[in-house]
């Protein structure tokens, strides 16, 4: 049986959908949607979810570099709320008529929404504490405007418990920084992380306002604020951070207009085996980045089959 289109699931008329959240009222599931409204949530809840999901591996892959047990069973709780993060999105997805076994277990690993940082590998505990120091926090903003802006119910009141979690997330992520950058030695390694992580989360937040439209994406009220105002937001939370804690980023906050200046070359080519920016090759274009997030990066094939690891083995076992 072929599952329903859009127009099938989705009865409302574009119109109907202003008129809607116009009179202020949040959409609270298929029947208030119109297909244009179903396919833009189903985009962004995707993004959502591919994200909570695939940090899980590659959370657990650093975590073994856990200085002690007990370190390691914090790093682990938090693997185990960013399952529960992606399960929320799933979840809501399979409400507006999406196949969670085809979303999660069989789509090919380059199908993943993910943002391109979780594509290169995090190998110590020091990259574990930074990704809960810059990529959770990164998540944190953007799932805070979601949360604010969002005119999907369903999503806007789960998001309350999330926002929730991912405070703890980058509370461990900062109190780790700031205790490793009491040891010169600890406090190196961290920089040198620090100096490919930084400019990969600034990525993060997609192309500048210039190079992309938001239209539909706030006019329905999916989020709040556009990528620049978000990446601004970011850098409000992380560079007045790092400055405290004596690691250097390559920003800065100019007061005249009251907001963050990037100091490096961006965007930039990036070795992703070496984890390592060429900012000596200067600026380049955003065609060449989408090119390198499209490709995907060295661990997204290893990670994505590894979640899917048990359902392809229990289908392989049934044929
Ligand atoms: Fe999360
Ligand atoms: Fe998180």
């Amino acid at each position: 049986m072929a599952s329903p289109t859009v127009d099938e699931l989705a009865p409302r008329s574009e119109d109907e959908v202003r008129e809607h959240l116009a009179s202020g009222k949040l959409i609270e599931g298929l029947a208030h949607m119109s297909p244009e409204y179903l396919m833009g949530i189903r985009r962004i809840l995707t993004v959502s979810a591919d994200t909570e999901l695939i940090s899980a591996p590659a959370y657990l892959r650093a975590a073994q570099h856990a200085p002690a047990l007990n370190n390691f069973g914090s790093a682990v709780s938090i693997i185990q709320d960013e399952l529960a993060h992606a399960h929320i999105g799933y979840r809501l997805l399979a409400d507006l008529g999406v196949s969670q076994d085809e979303l999660i277990y069989e789509r090919e690993p380059g199908a993943f929404k993910y943002p391109y940082a979780f594509d290169v590998a995090l190998d110590s505990w020091y990259e574990m504490v930074l990704a809960n120091a810059l990529y959770d926090q990164a998540g944190f903003v953007l799932l805070s405007d979601v949360h604010r802006s969002s005119t999907f119910g369903p999503w806007k009141r789960a998001l309350a418990k999330v926002d929730k979690e991912e405070t703890f997330h980058l509370r461990h992520g900062r109190t780790w920084v700031k205790k490793l950058c009491a040891d010169p030695d600890d406090k190196a390694a961290l920089q040198a992380s620090l100096d490919w992580m930084f400019i990969l989360t600034l990525e993060w937040f997609g192309l500048p306002d210039a190079r992309k439209t938001h239209g539909i994406q706030l006019e329905y009220g999916f989020k709040g604020m556009s990528n620049d105002e978000l990446r601004q937001e970011w850098m409000a939370a992380v560079v007045p951070f790092m400055e405290d804690v004596g690691l250097s980023v390559p920003a800065h906050h100019d007061p005249e207009h009251d907001r963050y200046v990037i100091d490096c070359p961006f965007p930039a080519r990036f070795d992703a085996e070496a984890k390592r920016w060429l900012l000596d090759d200067g600026p380049i274009g955003w065609d060449e980045v989408i090119t390198r997030w499209k490709g995907r990066g060295p661990m997204n094939h290893d990670y994505v089959r590894r979640l899917q690891k048990g359902y392809r083995e229990r289908i392989a076992m049934a044929a």
